[in-house]
C-alpha cells in the first residue's frame, strides 16, 4: 500500500480538515496528454522542419511581436518566429515535447523562446489579451472540447491581434488526413462525446466555434495550403518512423497486434507513403492543410 496516497496531517486551526485515512486519489490519466508523450513526436517534426520555417515566413513577424505557439511541439514554427526576433511562449500538453523545446532553443541561443506545460482548452494561467500572434500548426485542433479552445485563443489575442490556425481537413486524399484515417480504422472507437481534431478542418465548424468566442464570420479567412514531409530514409522506412514514434499510429498498431492485423496496417500505410513520395532517392510527401487566419 503506498502511504503518499494518504492524508497524513493532523487537524489543526490552518488546517480544519478532519485527518482521514481516505486514499486521496491521484488525477485520472488524461488520454489527450497519454496521445502525445507517447513515443517521440520529434522524431516525425525532424521531417517537418522546411515547411515550418516557410509558413513563419510568411506570417509577417517583426522583432518584439508577442507570439504565442500552441500546441508547439518541439517548436517547429517557435523557434523559426524566435529567430526573426519575435518574443515566443510555446505552449503544449506533452511534458516530452515542452522539455525537447526548451533544449532546443537552448542549443541556438534563443533566450527570447520558452517552453511551458499547458493545455489548449484551459490556458490560464496566461493572462488576457496578453499575445499580438496566437498561432498552432497541426496543435490546437489536437485539445479536447474545441469551443473552450477557440475562446481561450480567442481571451489571450490583444484586439486587433490574428489567431492562425494550420488544421488538417477530413477526408482530404493526402498525406496526414489519410495517415489519420486509416489509423484510426484500427484503433478502438473513441468514447461517447469525443469531438473529432478532423473537425477542425471544416470551415464552418471553425466559423461555429469561434462565433462562440464572439468573432465575426467576417473576421475569419480561409486558405488550402501545403506542408511537405522531408525523411532521410525510403518511405517503407518513413512508415517505421510513424510506428515506432507518432502516438495515433502506434495506438494503431497496438489495437491491430491484439487482432492479428498488423501486416494488413502496415501494407496500407507502406502503399499510401509510397503513392504519395514525390522523391526518387528519399521521401518527400506534399499534405494540404486549411490555413485559418483570424482577426481578432
Ligand atoms: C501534430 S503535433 C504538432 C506539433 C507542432 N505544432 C509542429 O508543427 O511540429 C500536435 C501537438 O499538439 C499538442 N497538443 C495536443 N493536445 C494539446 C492540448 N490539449 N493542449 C496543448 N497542446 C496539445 C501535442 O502534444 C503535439 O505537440
Amino acid at each position: 500500500m503506498k502511504t503518499e496516497l494518504f492524508v497524513q496531517a493532523a487537524k489543526t486551526d490552518a488546517n480544519p480538515v478532519e485527518p482521514t485515512n481516505k486514499p486521496v486519489m491521484p488525477p485520472p490519466p488524461n488520454p489527450n496528454k497519454a496521445l502525445w508523450e507517447k513515443g517521440d513526436f520529434t522524431r516525425i517534426a525532424e521531417t517537418m522542419r522546411e515547411s515550418g520555417e516557410a509558413l513563419v515566413q510568411q506570417l509577417g513577424l517583426t522583432p518584439g511581436l508577442k507570439v504565442l505557439d500552441l500546441g508547439c511541439g518541439d517548436g517547429t514554427t517557435a523557434l523559426p518566429a524566435a529567430k526573426l526576433g519575435a518574443d515566443v511562449v510555446g505552449v503544449d500538453i506533452a511534458r516530452n515535447l515542452v522539455e525537447a523545446g526548451n533544449k532546443r532553443a537552448a542549443a541556438q541561443g534563443l533566450a527570447n523562446c520558452t517552453f511551458r506545460e499547458g493545455d489548449a482548452s484551459n490556458l490560464r494561467p496566461l493572462p488576457d489579451q496578453a499575445f499580438d500572434l496566437v498561432v498552432t500548426i497541426f496543435g490546437a485542433m489536437f485539445a479536447p472540447k474545441p469551443f473552450e479552445v477557440a475562446r481561450e485563443m480567442v481571451r489571450v489575442t490583444q484586439p486587433g491581434g490574428r489567431i492562425v490556425m494550420g488544421n488538417w481537413i477530413p477526408n482530404d486524399p493526402t498525406f496526414v488526413a489519410q495517415v489519420l484515417k486509416i489509423s484510426s480504422n484500427y484503433t478502438p472507437p473513441p468514447p461517447d462525446g469525443f469531438v473529432s481534431p478532423m473537425t477542425w478542418g471544416i470551415e464552418s465548424n471553425v466559423i461555429e466555434r469561434f462565433a462562440g468566442a464572439g468573432v465575426r464570420a467576417d473576421n475569419i479567412s480561409f486558405a488550402r495550403e501545403t506542408f511537405t514531409f522531408n525523411f532521410g530514409g525510403t518511405p517503407s522506412q518513413f512508415v517505421d518512423e510513424f510506428r515506432k514514434y507518432y502516438g495515433p499510429t502506434m495506438n494503431a498498431f497496438e489495437a491491430a497486434e491484439k487482432n492479428g492485423r498488423t501486416a494488413v496496417l502496415q501494407k496500407e500505410l507502406e502503399e499510401l507513403f509510397i503513392s504519395q513520395n514525390k522523391s526518387k532517392d528519399a521521401t518527400s510527401i506534399p499534405a494540404t492543410f486549411l490555413c485559418v487566419t483570424v482577426t481578432v
